[in-house]
């Protein structure tokens, strides 16, 4: 199946390849002469999610599926949620994202242990954390939404050089040792977030008869 996916993204774009297989064949908004970026202006994951493939729809009017992903941190009450990718500016920088991460939990911990010493109670939550995704699919103009969750902690500094985004501090539950950069590229897509969602719509569109399936 040929398909539009709505990305800049080149790490989402070599993850999806690998997870949805030999079935798909993924088309990028700049092979499609869309070349600036999709905007994303909602409050929420699903709402990005749906802006981003609406646009690339409207534009090309094919088949297109989005994903819009975030990290939200317990000990930060969720942020940077819908803020993920620019989180310490529009640059997207993934350097100064993880360093305002890292720097932002290490504020936060010392408030919790200067608050625990003057005796308050605050319900620790270490430093667990989970990547959401959110993928809308168009398909003949009517729209599916599919979803995927990964559980873990953020590490206290960067290990490894894989994968992309926050993939070096974020450590998965299912490999409590290493980061997302260090393990391989299947592994991470067997339990990501992004992997999930996107097996949910393959299989779905295998139930339609548009595939396969992955
Ligand atoms: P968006 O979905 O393009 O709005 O951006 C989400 C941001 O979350 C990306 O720019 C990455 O920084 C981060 N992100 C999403 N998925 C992953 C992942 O699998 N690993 C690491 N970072 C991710």
């Amino acid at each position: 199946m040929k398909i539009v996916f709505a990305t800049g993204n080149s790490g989402k774009l070599r993850e999806a390849r690998e997870i949805l297989g030999r079935g798909f064949e993924l088309v990028t908004p700049a092979e499609m002469g869309i070349t600036e970026d999709i905007p994303e202006t909602g409050n929420t994951l699903s709402a990005n999610s749906r802006q981003k493939a609406e646009y690339i729809r409207d534009r090309c009017g094919c088949d297109c599926f989005s994903d819009d992903s975030g990290l939200e941190v317990d000990i930060l009450g969720g942020a940077p949620g819908v803020h993920t990718a620019r989180y310490a500016g529009d640059d997207k920088d993934f350097d100064r994202n993880i360093d305002k991460l890292l720097d932002d939990m290490a504020i936060k911990e010392m408030e919790a242990s200067m608050a625990a010493e003057m005796g308050l109670h605050i319900k620790p939550t270490g430093r667990k954390a989970r990547f959401r995704c959110v993928v809308t699919l168009i398909l003949d103009g009517e729209k599916h939404y599919f979803e995927g969750a990964l559980e873990g902690r953020i590490a206290r500094c960067r290990s490894g050089k894989g994968g992309f985004g926050y993939d070096p501090v974020f450590i998965p539950d299912e490999y409590p040792a290493n980061t997302l950069s260090e393990i391989t590229e299947e592994q991470k897509n067997a339990i990501s977030h992004r992997g999930k969602a996107l097996r949910a719509m393959s299989s779905w569109l295998a139930t339609q008869g548009t595939t396969t399936g992955a």
